[in-house]
């Protein structure tokens, strides 16, 4: 694919303090672009100036939600050098998305070369600080300018990428997690699967709730019965029960996460049990009054391992292994974000250079 370079004559003053980035609201130089028209397919690949967007007011996107995007980052290791976590996994899923969105899918290989040419053309924006990244947000939506409900006929893909702090900038905090009861996020046949921007507007208003109790994330539970654990906000669940790690299997309604993945497949490494199936949250109240939970963290890019403190389930507070991160937690995290800053070898083959 070709891709063409338009360079800003303007760049921008990079933030001073990496200890005061946070997440999501600096943007670097440029940005990736790239037009899909019926009848041309994917064309026009370009890296340009970062800057606002012209859109037709009636664009579909904005009125029936044909959207998907992915969420990965770029770090940098102690010798300078940039490199990438798994991030085919990235595309090979946004590919999963395009289809169930009825929005043309894009070669693994062409998006790969789009995330490296635009990381490329702004490659001193990622952070020097460790546990600071460069985070990147590839995404696709239909553009049109027409209110019939169908698939568009012309979309773009873009790239937009965000120098983002330390997710745990005072060591690894436990997490308070607010079990949702009233409504679900997704069900089976729907796009709980996906990466689309409806299944996070769908979760705003319990967030909202949850964060009013002092609980920082949700859990849902399936759409059906409102009994089986499904995931949390922007993160994959697992349980430690005495000794075994079980999380939900994929059934169409949860995010396949590639930290979930990696964490899968770590434990089948180490010799660690680690079973996807269905699991109630009675089961977990269960083995919680059993003495049996012995670990309950996340999994996702953002945090990578998110030790759950506190998990709330009706009038049921569960607090889970004295609100300290438990051992495999903490090797599962020291290990992954290791590789991806460089610090140990890679010896699963999930690290990419730029
Ligand atoms: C709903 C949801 N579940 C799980 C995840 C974790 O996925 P990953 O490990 O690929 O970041 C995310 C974040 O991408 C998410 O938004």
């Amino acid at each position: 694919m070709e891709i063409r370079i338009e360079k800003t004559q303007t760049p921008k003053e990079k933030p001073q303090d990496e200890t005061k980035l946070g997440f999501g609201h600096i943007f670097t130089d440029h940005m990736f672009i790239m037009d899909y028209d019926t009848g041309m397919g994917w064309h026009d690949a370009r890296v340009v100036p970062y800057g606002d967007i012209s859109l037709s007011p009636a664009a579909m996107v904005l009125h029936y939600g044909q959207e998907i995007f992915e969420g990965l980052k770029a770090y940098r290791t102690a010798d300078g050098s940039i490199q990438f976590f798994r991030p085919i996994e990235n595309f090979k899923r946004m590919n999963i998305s395009a289809e169930r969105l009825v929005i043309p899918e894009i070669p693994v290989e062409d998006a790969l070369q789009a995330l490296h040419t635009v990381v490329e053309v702004d490659k001193d924006w990622v952070p020097h600080t460790d546990g600071a990244s460069l985070y990147i947000r590839p995404f696709i939506f239909a553009a049109d300018p027409f209110l019939g409900v169908r698939p568009g006929d012309k979309y773009y893909f873009m790239i937009i990428m965000s120098p983002s702090g330390a997710y745990y900038s005072t060591g690894l905090e436990p997490v308070s997690i607010y079990v949702e009861t009233k409504y679900v996020r997704a069900v089976r046949g729907g796009m709980g699967f996906t990466k689309t921007g409806g299944n996070y507007a769908a979760s705003l208003h319990s967030q909202d709730d949850a964060h009013k109790l002092n609980y920082s994330q949700v859990l849902w539970l399936d759409g059906i019965e409102q009994k089986y654990i499904e995931e949390v906000g922007s993160m994959n669940i697992m349980f430690v029960i005495d000794g075994e790690v079980v999380t939900p299997q994929l059934q169409g309604s949860v995010l396949s996460g590639i930290t979930r993945k990696s964490v899968l497949e770590l434990c089948k490494k180490w010799g660690i049990k680690a079973t996807e199936r269905r699991i109630s949250i009675q089961e977990v109240a269960d083995a919680y009054d059993a003495g049996k939970l012995d670990e309950v963290f996340g999994t996702g890019t953002a945090a990578v391992v998110s030790p759950v403190g506190h998990l709330r389930w009706g009038d049921k507070v569960m607090e889970i292994g004295n609100n300290k991160i438990g051992k495999l937690t903490q090797r599962l995290y020291d290990t992954m974000t290791g590789m991806q800053y460089g610090k140990i070898p890679d010896d699963m083959g999930w690290i990419e250079k730029l």
